[in-house]
């Protein structure tokens, strides 16, 4: 598979502003999965498709100066190298660079593998990539349906959960977006002789002009050519995106599905 798997572009100026509001929005939780590992000063850590690269940091901070972060990408333009911390562009599409195999105490992906449809592939070459006692956290979104809580007019509602659907059935998934997967990776997980396995559910409703809505805006931006080309009107479109702006409208934003697992020691 080649590099064009990933819909959306990272280093462009929408693409940049796309992974700080996933920071915003996600950091939280994540950090919270991160921390329950307890990582120590002087393990090796990997982030795969680091984005904005906020993960790589603090998982720098966390393991200090005697310790390792390997952060990739196809993008590197938002992450500074520190002495503790590589940063790479690579297509993970091809496994980890021959100068990055690990093994590593601690490998992360978040919004990632959901994306590429070499997914399972990658998850195996991760799993063995592990030290012994080392964890695998996999985080992606769920495909989740009906999330209008209040909108101005029943039009509006339906319009959202048509752009929605467009966005998963009609844009996402023919080029390769899976929104089952982050389901099966405990699955995965077991069948790979993982242990300790642990999963946390993570979604909120969001309002026009939130952090999480602004998010929506800008995948929509992105997006508009492959929704236009599916079908939705620029009108649709103009008004989807008022609709984000909007501080009377609420929906749920995406569920994201953390689950992490443990390499038998
Ligand atoms: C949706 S963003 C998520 C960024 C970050 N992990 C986060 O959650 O904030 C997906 C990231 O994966 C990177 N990516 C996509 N395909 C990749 C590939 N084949 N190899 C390495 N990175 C890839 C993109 O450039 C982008 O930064």
């Amino acid at each position: 598979m080649s590099t064009k798997d990933y819909i959306f572009d990272t280093g462009s100026e929408l693409g940049e502003k796309h992974v700080e509001y996933l920071e915003k929005m996600l950091d939280g939780p994540t950090t919270m999965v991160l921390s329950s590992l307890d990582i120590q000063p002087g393990q090796r850590c990997l982030e795969v498709g680091f984005g904005g690269g906020s993960i790589a940091r603090w998982m720098s901070d966390r393991v200090g100066p005697t310790g390792k972060v390997v952060a990739l990408d196809l993008d590197i333009d938002h992450l500074e190298p520190r002495p503790n911390l590589e940063v790479l562009s690579h297509d993970i599409n091809e496994g980890l660079p021959a100068s990055a195999q690990g093994p590593y105490d601690v490998i992360h992906a978040r919004q990632v593998l959901m994306h590429l449809p070499q997914r399972e592939a990658i998850f195996k070459h991760l799993v063995d990539s592990l030290a012994p006692g080392g964890w695998l956290v996999i985080g992606d979104m769920t495909d989740r349906e009906r999330t209008v809580k209040a909108a101005p007019s029943q039009a509006d509602k339906e319009l959202w959960d048509k752009i929605q659907h467009m966005n998963h059935h009609l844009v996402g998934k023919p080029r390769g977006m899976n929104f089952e997967w982050t389901h099966e990776v405990d699955g995965h997980m077991a069948s790979a002789g993982l242990t300790n396995i642990q999963g946390l559910e993570y979604s909120q409703v969001t309002k026009g002009g939130g952090n999480a809505m602004m998010l929506h805006r800008n995948l929509n931006i992105q997006a508009a050519p492959l929704l236009l080309q599916a079908g939705a009107t620029q009108e649709e479109l103009d008004r989807y995106r008022e609709l984000t702006l909007d501080p009377g409208f609420r929906a749920w934003f995406f569920q994201i599905i953390y689950t992490w697992g443990q390499k038998a020691a």
